[in-house]
Order: C-alpha cells, then structure tokens, then sequence
C-alpha cells in the first residue's frame, strides 16, 4: 500500500521504518531541511535501536523515501498518516502546527484515500477534528474522506519492535462513512495478529492518554511503596514480586527510584491535571502522581547532599543523562532537574553518559554543569557517585576498581539496578529508594545498635564515613 507519513520525529520515523519493513511503500515527509538531509542520506537523527537499519534498508531497497512535498505525496498515497509534535516547549498543547500540516495536505489526499492522525492530540481537538478536515475539503472543491485516529503506543527504546509486535491496535473514527478508512487501516496492520479495537475517535484518544497517566501512576506508586520500604526495613523489588503474580496487579512498570521522565509522561500528566482543572474536575491521583514525581528528583540530590554532610564544594558523578537507556532524548529527564539542583547546593557536578548527543544538549541544558566524555573522568575523585539512567555500562562497572578512583565511596542508586551487594563489598555506602542504605562490612563490626540505625539513616552512614 502506498502511504505517506507527515512529520519524521520519533513517532513518524519509527512508523514510515516499520511500514517499510511490512513491504508498504512508503514516503516520509519531513519540512525540516537538516533532518531531511539526514534521512534521504540514510542517516536516523536520533538513537533508537534498529531504526537505522530499517531506513538504511528501505531506502536502498526503494520502498521508503522522504521528501518535504507533503502535498505531492499525500495525492499518491491511500493512507496519509500525520505524526507532528502537539506539545510545545512550555507544556501547553500546540494545535497550530497540526492544523498548518493538515491545511497543506488534506487537500490533496484522494477521494478514495483516509487520513490518520497518529500524533496526540487533545480531547477538544479530536472533537473537532472531522470537521475541521471537511472544511478543507469543500474549501478545495473536494469529497469528504475518512478521518481516523491511530494511537501510538511505543516507548523509545524498544520503539521499532514496539510497532512491529504491538500489544494492541487501536483506530479511532473520526468520521468514515463508508468504511474506507477502518478497511485500509486493517490492511495496513495486516501482520499484527494481536487485537485491533475500533473505537470512536475520542475514545481512542483517550485510550491513549488513560494508558499513558496509568503508566505513570504505577511509577508513582512503586515510589511511594519503596517509602514505606526504607521506612520498614524492607526491600520493594521483593515486595513487588510478592504482589506482581496477582494477575490484577502484574509486575512491570513497578520499579521505584527517581521516577518518570521522557517527552509523554511528565507532559501529559501535567497537562491532564491542568486542562481538567481549568474545566471544573479536579484530579487529586494524577496531581498526587506528579507531585510525587518531582519529589523523588529532589530526594535523590538531598540524599547526595546528607550523604556527603553537605554538597557545597563537593565533587558529585552523575552516571546518565538521558531519561532511560536505550535512548539519546533527554525531554524531561531526571538528570537535568537533579543536576540543577546539586549544582544550586554548591556541588561541582561532573556527569557522563554514553550518548553523545545527550551529553552535548545536558551541557547546554544545565548552567555550570561539567560534562566529561568517559565514564572514568567523571568518577575520577568523586565525593559521591549518583545513578541516573541504568545504562548496561554502569551496571556492570568494576566496582572494586571504582572505589580506587573515588575521593569517597558513596553511592546513590537512583534507578535501584545496582548490585548492592558487590557495592558493600567494595566499600561503598550504598543508598537506595526502597531497598534501605547499606554500609560496608567494617562498619558492620560496630556495636549493633549503630548498625542497625545506619541501615535507616543516611545521616548515621554519613557519621560512619567521618568517622573512617
Ligand atoms: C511512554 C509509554 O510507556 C508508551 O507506551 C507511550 O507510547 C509513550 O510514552 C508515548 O506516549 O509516546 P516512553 O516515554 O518512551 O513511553 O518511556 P517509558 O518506558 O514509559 O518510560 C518513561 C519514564 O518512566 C522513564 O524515565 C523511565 O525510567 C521511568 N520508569 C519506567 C520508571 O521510573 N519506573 C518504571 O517502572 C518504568
């Protein structure tokens, strides 16, 4: 099937790439000059696995080309999909640009044709939506087409397989009279053998968005859960796998630490409370699930600087940038916050991350923050260590050869991936969120009473440390 897709972020890209790959041809509109250069070079302009190898492949093999003449090629296609940013920097939705981008090309998508919106876009709008496109139609001299909605549901990272294996597919009617586009739609996805739910338009959206603020409440709530954890001793992964075999509750999405970042969770919990508030509905879960968020941010800095008996003109290592592996975005990420905040206590913050394109951004990003190009550099000296983004490379790293590189052997595990067990056993103080503070084995030998508060205080570990 021919298909045009408008706009080549990560929703678009990953969906023209993975089009592609089902043997749809297909033409990847991008008015960006840069990053069209980029992708007709065969270049993907951002990390996310297994995208490259897909642009690379289907363009040389011919069924995937990118163009900035929206208009030309949404006229060949049956499915024009629009895949344009809807958020602006400020955390407000933008519908100016989405509605520009379907002014340019509704005109032009054929009689028999549909257009899909895979973009998110706000209830109101999806409302408003087919007659919006109507009129631009009658405008143009021309017959109403299906108007449909198409949700994405991938998460960078795994986004390419994400599309591929979807879970779910959900398509929204806008308006489609005659079936044309709930038909093409099914035969688009004609691989996927997991469920395909036609809902109505706003149902569909607000699938999508429920889906997102559940997701992030679960994060919440295992943060909120590893509070009680440090409170009482205990451990959350273990507590979460003693809950996750109830099929109600499940396992994943569960992991505590410094909470959720990225360009869809933050956003649309904040937005979700804010809109709805400006209506008339409150929402005390979602305003609890983003204040909890950002309060885990500034624990994990008041947890370095209580560590270290006050950040001020100490050296902290910050171990990632990015909002999770696998990824070179840096929207919204935990890091920036906490780096600002350290370096406001009067921290000298030197941070590391395997991506290059996130630690040159995080240097624009944060005032005075030292960006170091290797893992070694920035651990070199460290008064205390911070884990922000459970990169494989960090997991893994040597520990005992580490505790000769640091000033001192502190270490907050933002992420709780770490093995605490080799920590200790290197000499570190380790602290978690919700797996307790633990500290090495000399320290062990003191009197019971001491031990047993340093496992709960970090201010008793601090104490151990001067002591040392
Ligand atoms: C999220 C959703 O997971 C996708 O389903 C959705 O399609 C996407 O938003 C979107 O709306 O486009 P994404 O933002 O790529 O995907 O990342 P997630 O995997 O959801 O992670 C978000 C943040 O939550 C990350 O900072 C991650 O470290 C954090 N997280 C995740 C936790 O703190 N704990 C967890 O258990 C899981």
């Amino acid at each position: 099937m021919k298909i045009t897709v408008l706009g080549q972020g990560y929703v678009g890209l990953v969906t023209a790439g993975g089009a592609a790959a089902w043997g749809h041809e297909v033409t990847g509109v991008e008015v960006n000059r840069e990053r069209l250069l980029a992708l007709q070079s065969g270049f993907a302009p951002f990390h996310e696995p297994g995208l490259a190898d897909l642009i690379e492949e289907h363009l040389a093999g011919g069924t995937l080309r990118f163009t900035d003449d929206g208009a030309e090629a949404a006229a060949s296609s049956k499915l024009t999909f629009v895949a344009v940013g809807t958020i602006d920097p400020s955390q407000r939705w933008d519908t100016q640009t989405i509605r520009a981008a379907l002014a340019g090309i509704v005109p032009h998508i054929p009689d028999d044709g549909a257009l899909v919106v895979r973009s998110t876009c706000p209830p109101e709008f999806v409302a408003q939506l087919p007659a919006f496109v109507d009129s631009l139609r009658e405008q143009a001299g021309r017959h109403a087409i299906a108007v449909m909605l198409n949700p994405e549901f991938t998460k960078e990272g795994t986004a390419v397989r994400d599309f591929l294996q979807p879970d779910r597919v959900v398509l929204g009617i806008g308006s489609d009279p005659r079936g044309r586009g709930v038909a093409l739609l099914r035969e688009f996805y004609a691989h996927v053998t997991t469920p395909v739910l036609v809902l109505d338009a706003i149902d569909a959206s607000l699938s999508k968005l429920g889906a997102n603020l559940f997701l992030a409440t679960k994060i919440s709530f295992a943060n909120e859960l590893a509070a009680l954890c440090d409170l009482y001793g205990s451990q959350v992964e273990r507590v979460v796998e003693g809950m996750a075999y109830d099929p109600r509750i499940g396992g994943s999405f569960l992991q505590a630490g410094i909470g959720f970042g990225g360009s869809c969770l933050p956003d649309q919990v904040t937005m979700t409370v804010r809109d709805a508030t400006a209506r008339g509905q409150d929402t005390p879960l979602l305003a609890a699930v983003e204040l909890i968020n950002s309060r885990q941010r500034s624990a994990f800095a008041d947890r370095i600087d209580s560590l270290v008996g006050g950040a001020a003109g100490q050296r902290v290592a910050l171990l990632g940038l990015t909002f999770k592996p696998n990824t070179d975005d840096l929207r919204a990420a935990p890091s920036l916050d906490i780096a600002r905040a350290l370096i406001a206590m009067g921290a000298t913050v030197v941070a590391y991350d395997p991506m290059e394109a996130a630690r040159r951004r995080a240097e624009i990003e944060v005032e005075g923050l030292i960006v170091v190009d290797d893992v070694i550099a920035a651990l070199t000296g460290a008064d205390a260590v911070g884990l922000v983004t459970e990169w494989p490379e960090f997991v893994s790293l040597p520990w005992s050869s580490v505790a000769r590189l640091v000033a001192r052997r502190i270490i907050v595990d933002g992420r709780n991936a770490l093995n605490a067990d080799a920590l200790v056993e290197a000499g570190f103080i380790y602290s978690s969120f919700g797996r307790g503070n633990r500290v090495p084995a000399e320290f062990e030998a003191r009197p019971a009473a001491a031990v047993a508060a340093a496992r709960r205080s970090t201010q008793v570990g601090l104490e151990l440390v001067a002591g040392e």
